[in-house]
């Protein structure tokens, strides 16, 4: 697939430091909580999860990216259960994860990506978190990352919509320089959320 093509290089694409957006919600988590790093690549923010002291389920599509991220795990001496699967065909755990983190996930068309964002949340236990990162649409004229399709970002409108039965914790958009490996660089058109599953 294409991004066993983008990953086929021994550079991580997108760098071996964790997202910096999720970097800065880390507070918020717990050693011990089981996490879901939802289509995570090379695995650098699966990585950043173990080391911080969660139980990561890593899932991708790219059997170069998993292997990448087992790569990363080792040389971190960090557990990671990364397996292979697509967002669409997995047998997603149910009420299962204390926290489920999704970083530029916009391969996903607004079909795709309903199904997934439902996935995502019922994945969640009662009082599990969701920490996303995406691109918004001026993205496109940026040229920075991402996919080239307008209809795969996200707006404000559009992420409150979809996350309606969450608490939301934090919802922001912003312009930002990133610099993410050879993958991500520049300034660029960031949308993050937190948002929590209700606990009852
Ligand atoms: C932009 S990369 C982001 C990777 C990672 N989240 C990060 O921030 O470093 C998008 C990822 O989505 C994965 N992907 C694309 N389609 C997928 C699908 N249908 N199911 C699971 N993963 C998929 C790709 O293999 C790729 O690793």
């Amino acid at each position: 697939m294409r991004w066993d093509e983008r990953y086929a290089g021994e550079d991580y694409l997108f760098g071996t430091e964790p997202n910096a957006f999720l970097k800065s919600q880390a507070y918020r988590l717990e050693p011990g909580q089981r996490a879901l790093a939802v289509a995570d690549g090379e695995g650098r923010n699966g990585v950043f999860l173990a080391e911080t002291g969660l139980a990561v389920t890593s899932i991708d599509a790219s059997e170069r990216g998993l292997a990448k991220a087992r790569a990363l795990a080792a040389a971190r001496g960090v557990a990671l259960d990364a397996r292979l699967a697509d967002v669409i065909n997995w047998d997603w755990p149910q009420a299962d994860f204390d926290v489920a983190v999704a970083i530029f996930i916009q391969f996903a068309d607004p079909s795709m990506r309903a199904i997934l964002f439902d996935r995502m949340q019922a994945a969640l236990r009662p009082g599990g978190l969701l920490i996303l990162q995406g691109y918004r649409p001026e993205q496109v004229d940026y040229g920075t990352g991402g996919p080239p399709q307008r209809e795969n970002m996200y707006t404000r409108a559009l992420l409150e919509e979809a996350f309606a039965d969450l608490d939301i914790l934090h919802l922001e958009e912003h312009d930002s320089e990133i610099f993410e490996g050879s993958g991500h660089g520049g300034r660029s058109a960031l949308i993050d959320l937190v948002a929590r599953r209700s606990s009852v």
